[in-house]
């Protein structure tokens, strides 16, 4: 589950109701989130901070806002990465959503006793490419292609083992993209699932940010005005 883009206004109350109201406030928030976010990224008017970023800190970060789920299902979590990885310019708040939603998934898909692991390598040009691997349940090829569907899930009856929108990873896809990145995915079923998350490096320049530059923002609309 994505977490929610502002965080929750309110102190956790002490009484078990409101708890659960609570619960299912915060719960609620973040689908709604994630509704915004995939409509907004469809329409195109999805706007970007573009700041150099320590990748490494980020995977710290998000490996340990996952840690009470994972040992919640028996899982462990093991960090393989170097602080020496080159920075990449993007985004702050949806790198961090990129990867929650990823390895929120590998938690989420691997049961008890089982291991998820985070790497990430520098590559040529200094881009960096994040691996999270699992030994989860995993997919067959045509359920690969239904998970990457908005509100796609693997096993979408009522009976289905977990919880989720089936939003989370076509959020991160598109955010990926949206950082001049791919997101590649391997997986076999009842094996687990290897998610590569490529971020090219800060030197990289995309068409649409020469575009900006040389002729302004917002010349897609003005093609559109009126005669
Ligand atoms: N690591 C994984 N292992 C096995 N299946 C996965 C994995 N990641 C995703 N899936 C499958 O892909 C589906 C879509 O994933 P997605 O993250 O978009 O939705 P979700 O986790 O079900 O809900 P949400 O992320 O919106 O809370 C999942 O429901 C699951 O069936
Ligand atoms: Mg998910």
């Amino acid at each position: 589950m994505t977490p929610p883009n502002g965080s929750w206004p309110y102190a956790k109350p002490d009484s078990s109701d409101a708890n659960l109201i609570h619960d299912a406030a915060v719960h609620l928030l973040s689908v709604v989130n994630d509704i915004l976010d995939i409509s907004k990224i469809q329409s195109g008017r999805y706007t970007l901070d573009a700041r150099e970023l320590d990748v490494a800190s980020i995977l710290d970060q998000q490996i340990a806002a996952l840690q009470s789920e994972a040992d919640a299902s028996g899982v462990k979590v093991n960090a393989r990465y170097s602080r020496e990885l080159p920075p990449i310019r993007g985004d702050e708040s949806k790198l961090a959503q990129i990867i929650s939603n990823i390895l929120s998934n590998a938690v989420k898909f691997t049961r008890a006793d089982g291991t998820v692991t985070v790497e990430a390598a520098r590559l040529p040009d200094d881009a960096v490419a994040v691996f999270v691997r699992d030994t989860g349940v995993g997919m067959t090829p045509d359920e690969l292609e239904i998970a990457q569907q908005p509100f796609g899930q693997v096993d979408g009856s009522r009976t289905r083992w977990r919880e989720g929108t089936g939003l989370g990873l076509p959020i991160a896809k598109s955010l990926v993209e949206l950082h001049g990145g791919e997101i590649q995915i391997r997986s076999t079923k009842d094996v687990g699932t290897e998610v590569a998350i490529l971020l090219p490096s800060r030197h990289h320049v995309s068409i649409a940010q020469v575009r900006d530059t040389v002729m302004g923002n917002g010349t897609a609309n003005e093609s559109e005005t009126p005669r």
